[in-house]
């Protein structure tokens, strides 16, 4: 397998990470491809891609299940990727790293075992209008299920919670908040350790989604003083279909199960059935083995490549794209919080941003356009959708420019 070895020294765009992702290395429509959609999913660098087919070669079969050397090979690899990412989040326990299919599950897991039970009448969910659908509608749903209230703290013009509000809106009667950490449709980045801190005078359960934080930022889940943090593996250069659900232990030691099925059980009887231990407990079914195996070398890649490096590079990079995005006429910039992950919505004109992705990607140029699965932040702006640039560690200044210039043609084509 490839191991990428550095100079810790270098900065990042010598470091030449961009030849470390195959698919970067193309062209589309006869033009090198230019990938600002990492936001929606990250490319993959060659150590992942090789970690997932070398399982294949030679590593696969089930895990937890086998007494031959496949079977230990894989389960060592799949539990090896447990350890890696309770460093990499700086749990207390690898207990409680609950590996899952993505944050969606993660967040559904966590409305049906930790809230479904314990919550009724009476009681509060507290959300914010910032956030993508997968942590606004598995709420929506336990709140039909239970009768308890849905609360939803507003955002203001730069795309940023309002904070007085959303602090009122904390009582005793709120049972959990669920708050994204970085917004997936704007970019902004929220305080959410003051966030969880005052909802901790409450006694209020904290769940963060931190889909758009991981590949971004070093997370620290104990210093955060988060009840549960979920994450994908995909925005984060790992396999799609991966991801993790961190819980404090003795909250996930205090929930129901959340499937049936191999694996989640120590002893099943015809009367009854006794669950596994911690984290198994939340894993019924033969895992995503693969693909967490991936997951594994891209936490490698990221503390490879250095949050320091990523973090300089990409708020360079988010700086020179808001500038020359501003500089072009008819450019309406959505999402202009002063902390911001490197992200950037916008409007030309009265230009549909379907169109616009359309004739980017006719340059070679791939951006998201639409409600970036998160239609009330449109609803607040009053837009059907945004066209959205997001940028990575792999992109560079000629990504800037090639998006920029192929903007400006979009605008006189449609002028
Ligand atoms: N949540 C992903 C995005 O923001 C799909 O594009």
């Amino acid at each position: 397998m490839s191991q990428v070895v550095r100079n810790r020294g270098e900065n990042i765009t010598t470091l030449g990470v961009r030849a470390d992702f195959p698919a970067l290395q193309q062209e589309i429509n006869g033009q090198p491809l230019v990938y600002l959609d990492s936001a929606a999913t990250a490319q993959q660098p060659t150590t992942v891609i090789d970690a997932v087919a070398n399982y294949h070669r030679h590593d696969h079969a089930n895990v937890h299940r086998g007494v031959h050397a496949l079977s230990h090979r894989a389960t060592e690899a799949y539990e090896g990727a447990r350890d890696k990412l309770q460093s990499f989040i700086n749990a207390a326990s690898r207990s409680e790293i609950v590996l899952t299919s993505g944050t969606t599950e993660s967040v559904n897991l966590v409305a049906q075992s930790f809230c479904r039970p314990r919550i009724g009448a009476g009681d509060k969910i507290l959300i914010t209008q910032l956030e993508h659908h997968s942590n606004i509608v598995p709420w929506q749903l336990v709140c039909e299920q239970t009768g308890a209230e849905l609360l939803i703290a507003p955002i203001d013009d730069s795309g940023q919670i309002d904070l007085d509000v959303l602090r009122a809106l904390m009582t005793d009667e709120v049972v959990l908040m669920a708050v994204g950490h970085v917004s997936n449709a704007l970019g902004t980045i929220n305080p959410v350790k003051d966030i969880i801190a005052w909802a901790k005078q409450f006694d209020i359960m904290v769940l963060i989604d931190g889909a758009q934080a991981v590949p971004h930022m070093a997370i620290d889940v104990q210093e955060l003083g988060c009840d549960f943090y979920a994450f994908s593996g995909h925005k984060m250069f790992g396999p799609t279909g991966t991801g993790v659900l961190y819980g404090r232990e003795a909250l996930l030691d205090a929930m129901p199960p959340w499937q049936g099925g191999g694996d989640m059980i120590l002893e099943v009887r015809l009367d009854g059935t006794t669950f596994n231990d911690l984290p198994y407990k939340f894993e019924a079914g033969t895992p995503n083995i693969a693909g967490i195996i991936g997951l594994a070398a891209a936490v490698d890649y990221i503390l490879d490549v250095g949050f320091d490096k990523i973090a300089a590079h990409e708020q360079d990079l988010l700086t020179q794209l808001t500038t020359k995005l501003g500089e072009i006429e008819d450019i309406r910039l959505i999402g202009t919080s002063a902390n911001k992950a490197s992200v950037q919505s916008f409007l030309l004109g009265d230009i549909h941003p379907h169109d616009l992705g359309t004739i980017l990607d006719h340059q070679g140029i791939a951006i998201r356009t639409g409600h970036h699965c998160a239609m009330p932040v449109m609803e607040f702006f009053g837009l059907a959708g945004t066209a959205r640039a997001s940028l990575s560690l792999y992109n560079d200044s000629d990504d800037i420019d090639r998006l920029i210039a192929a903007i400006e043609k979009a605008r006189q084509v449609f002028a």
